[in-house]
């Protein structure tokens, strides 16, 4: 059963074989297994490390094993230490003496890192693809935005008038970020460490350029203590999970707020909300809320990991068996999350007309008002103290600037004309902010066109 018995005079006790197994959970892993094995032993073969005849034989034996495990005819036998172990177990069943020659110039160690960095890998890309399409319906919603108006806010206080388009494309451009670190990390960790050994390399004359190129790497890792000691990769990756996760659950956050009874900005879907065993009149957020939940339990695997490997010294150490469970949990929840979220966004209803009214009630076009002074030769601290009157005035009959008559405001300032209306009007205050990054829709359309080509590729 062991790959290891040799030196040993006794059975491993149970709790310790429990405690030391990892097939429980490195047998997700079993597909980057077995490429990795594919590749060894070609390598090997073409070398002239194994014969031909063997390589055929293992060759033939692992895609035996990997049809059988995709089909369920064979199940994985978690009485092994780990998918390794039961890998090469399987193999050797299967087709006898060339199966104990699969680990030539090979370790576990090695071959870890190696299953690890192609499981990333491939998480990578499937988190990529779950990003852009969130991304692709955020663009949706901004196209159809441009000229929704509603109160942008600082200080959760109402403070500027904005487009929803704009706010939205606040989240378009942190998921893009995202996306762009998540490259970044497939590039920087794309080396393959198959060839490192336990830690020292092997004596046997491997070809590990060739063995990295066969499995998709720019080319072998430099340092073999390092390639079995690396999980900097995993760090970075758990590192931009949870950005991706802070980034969700502001956003939830938002959309809890605006679902409230007292916002009423939105309203979710029937499908993506959920209900009360007692009060039948609720309908609630818990989608949203459950992503902004889960962001703890990714930052708590970043957390755990630079735990994990702060103390380690090189080379391979077993403490680097737990970077999996944290690894598997974070990637499942991010990958989760915003699956669930853009299911959720993308069904939406925004509620135009009551972000609207929200934005004229909440004074957002004061500073524009004060802009219309300054337009007029006013200074700006004085017009500033100007219209704070004029808020004051309407906080106390209960209106908005718009609702002050001509009157009122000549009496604040002789400067005031009646075309103040259309200047202090949420569509021209939205329309007037055309550069480069802000709201009006004239400055949004031609970003929206830079997103549609960004959206492309
Ligand atoms: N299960 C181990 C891990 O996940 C595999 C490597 C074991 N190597 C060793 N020397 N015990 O890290």
């Amino acid at each position: 059963m062991k790959l290891w018995g040799g030196r040993f005079t006794k059975e491993t006790d149970q709790l310790v074989q429990d405690f030391n197994a990892s097939i429980s959970f490195d047998q997700r892993f079993w597909r980057q297994d077995i490429e990795g094995s594919i590749a060894h032993v070609t390598m090997l073969a073409k070398q002239g490390i194994l014969s031909r005849e063997d390589r055929d034989a293992i060759i033939g034996g692992l895609t035996g094993i990997r049809d059988d495990l995709e089909s369920g005819s064979l199940e994985i036998d978690e009485s092994f230490e780990d998918i390794h172990s039961f890998v090469e177990a399987t193999l050797t069943e299967r087709i006898g003496e060339a199966g104990k020659r699969l680990h030539t110039g090979r370790s576990r160690n090695d071959q870890v890192a190696l299953d690890m960095k192609l499981y990333a890998r491939e998480e990578i890309r499937l988190l990529d693809g779950l990003l852009k399409n969130l991304l692709q319906a955020l663009y949706h919603i901004m196209e159809e935005n441009l000229d929704t108006c509603m109160p942008g806010f600082t200080h959760l206080q109402k403070a500027q008038p904005i487009t929803l388009a704009h706010h939205i494309g606040a989240y378009f451009e942190m998921f893009r970020r995202d996306r762009s670190r998540l490259q970044d990390i497939a590039r920087r960790m794309n080396t393959c460490p198959l060839g490192a050994g336990a830690l020292a390399g092997t004596t046997y004359p491997l070809d590990r350029e060739y063995t990295a190129a066969l499995l998709g790497f720019d080319g072998p890792t430099q340092n073999s203590m390092d390639s079995v000691a690396d999980r900097d990769y995993l760090i970075e990756l758990l590192s931009a999970l949870s950005t991706v996760m802070m980034h969700l659950s502001r956003f939830s956050e938002e959309i809890i707020l605006w679902n409230s009874n007292e916002y009423r900005f939105v309203e979710l879907d029937d499908a993506y909300s959920t209900g009360s065993s007692i009060m039948p009149q609720k309908k609630n957020p818990d989608i949203a809320e459950l992503v902004r939940g889960k962001t703890g339990r990714v930052y708590g695997a970043l957390v755990s990991l630079l735990t994990t490997m702060k103390g380690i010294p090189l080379a391979y150490n077993k403490d680097m068996q737990e970077d999996k469970e944290m690894a598997f949990d974070a990637i499942d929840t991010t990958k989760g999350c915003i699956q669930l979220f853009t299911g959720m966004i993308a069904t939406t209803r925004f509620n135009r007309a009551v972000m609207e009214s929200s934005a004229k009630k909440g004074f957002t076009n004061a500073t524009d008002a004060a802009d219309y002074l300054v337009n007029r030769g006013v200074p700006f601290r004085d017009a500033h103290g100007i219209i704070g009157n004029l808020v004051l005035t309407c906080i106390e009959k209960g209106c908005a600037l718009d609702d002050l008559s001509l009157e009122e405001f000549q009496a604040a300032s002789s400067v005031f004309e009646k075309d103040i209306y259309e200047a202090i009007s949420m569509k021209t205050c939205v329309e007037k902010r055309v550069t480069d990054g802000a709201p009006g829709p004239e400055a949004m359309r031609r970003v929206l066109e830079k997103y549609l080509e960004y959206l492309k590729d």
